[in-house]
C-alpha cells in the first residue's frame, strides 16, 4: 500500500488507472470506515485522512479530534494508495469556497454555521486531486451525503456517489470517530440515542403519522441532552407535518461534551 503526501504523487499513480473508488475521512478509523473500504474494493481503492480545518465550527473540537496515522495505516488493508497531505497541500492559499445553498444550511447547518461550506470545499478539492470514479460515503452523515450528492450534480462531477449504511456497536451506538472520547458510562448513556430512534421507526412502521408523537417517543426514551430532533423529507431535508414515504428522524445530541449525531429512515 502506498502512502502519498503531495498532490503530484497522487496524480502520477492516478495516470495509470481507469477506475478508482475513494473513501475520503478524517482517521481516527472505525469498523465503519472499513466497511465503505471494503463496499469501495470493487475497483483500485484509494483513501484519504485528513482533518479539515474548514469544517470544524468550534477550534477546541478540531483540537480534540483524535488523531493517530500510524494506527489508522496499519487497519487499511487491501488498499490501492492513501493521501495523508499536510494542511498546505490541500488548502493553500485558500480563497474559493464551494457552498450548496440550502442544504448547507438546514439541520446540522443551523447548529454548526460554516461546517458544510468547509466539508463541500474540501471534499471537491479531494475530488479534483484524485479523480475517482466512485467515491462512498456513510448515511451516519446523512446530510453529508445529501449535499455531496447535490454538489456533484451541480458542479458536473463525472462521479457515482455510493451510500452505505450506519454501522452500529451491539448497543445500537452509530459508530463515529468520537466515540473514542466517552467515558464508559457515556457510552452506555449514549446507546439510548438509537434507542429512541428504533422505537421511532417501531411506531411509525405501524402506522403513527404525527410527527410530534413521535419525537416524543424519542424525546422520553433518549437521556442525553438532546440539540434537536427532527423528521423531514430525506430528498428535500425540510420537515414535514406527516410521517410520507421517504421520511427520516434526524437527531443531534451531547454526551460527555461530544456531540454525536445519528438518524434512521420511518419507511420499510
Ligand atoms: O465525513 C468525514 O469524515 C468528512 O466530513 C469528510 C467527508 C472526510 C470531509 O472532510
Amino acid at each position: 500500500m502506498k502512502v502519498y503526501k503531495t498532490i503530484k504523487e497522487v496524480k502520477s499513480y492516478r495516470a495509470n488507472l481507469k477506475d478508482l473508488a475513494f473513501v475520503p475521512t478524517m482517521g481516527a478509523l472505525h469498523t465503519g470506515h472499513l466497511s465503505l473500504i471494503e463496499l469501495a474494493k470493487e475497483k483500485p481503492v484509494a483513501v484519504s485522512i485528513f482533518v479539515n480545518p474548514l469544517q470544524f465550527n468550534d477550534k477546541s473540537d478540531f483540537e480534540k479530534y483524535p488523531r493517530d496515522v500510524e494506527r489508522d495505516l496499519k487497519k487499511l488493508q487491501g488498499v490501492d494508495f492513501v493521501f495523508v497531505p499536510e494542511p498546505e497541500e490541500i488548502l493553500g492559499e485558500r480563497l474559493t469556497k464551494v457552498s450548496v445553498a440550502d442544504i448547507s444550511t438546514k439541520l446540522e447547518g443551523k447548529f454548526r454555521p460554516g461546517h458544510f461550506d468547509g466539508v463541500s470545499t474540501i471534499v471537491a478539492t479531494l475530488f479534483n486531486i484524485i479523480e475517482p470514479t466512485d467515491v462512498w460515503f456513510g448515511e451516519k452523515d446523512f446530510q453529508q451525503v445529501v449535499l455531496i450528492e447535490q454538489m456533484v450534480r451541480d458542479l458536473k462531477f463525472n462521479i457515482n456517489i455510493h451510500r452505505a449504511p450506519i454501522v452500529r456497536e451491539a448497543s445500537g451506538l452509530a459508530l463515529s470517530s468520537r466515540n473514542e472520547r466517552l467515558s464508559d458510562n457515556g457510552k452506555s448513556e449514549a446507546a439510548s440515542i438509537s434507542k429512541g430512534l428504533f422505537k421511532m421507526r417501531e411506531a411509525a412502521l405501524k402506522g403513527e403519522k404525527n410527527i410530534e408523537k413521535l419525537k416524543q417517543i424519542y424525546r422520553d426514551l433518549c437521556t442525553l441532552e438532546i440539540e434537536y430532533i427532527e423528521v423531514v423529507d430525506e430528498l428535500t431535508l425540510d420537515p414535514i407535518t406527516s410521517v410520507a414515504s421517504k421520511s427520516r428522524a434526524l437527531t443531534a445530541v451531547w454526551c460527555d461534551g461530544v456531540r454525536l449525531i445519528d438518524n434512521v429512515s420511518l419507511y420499510a
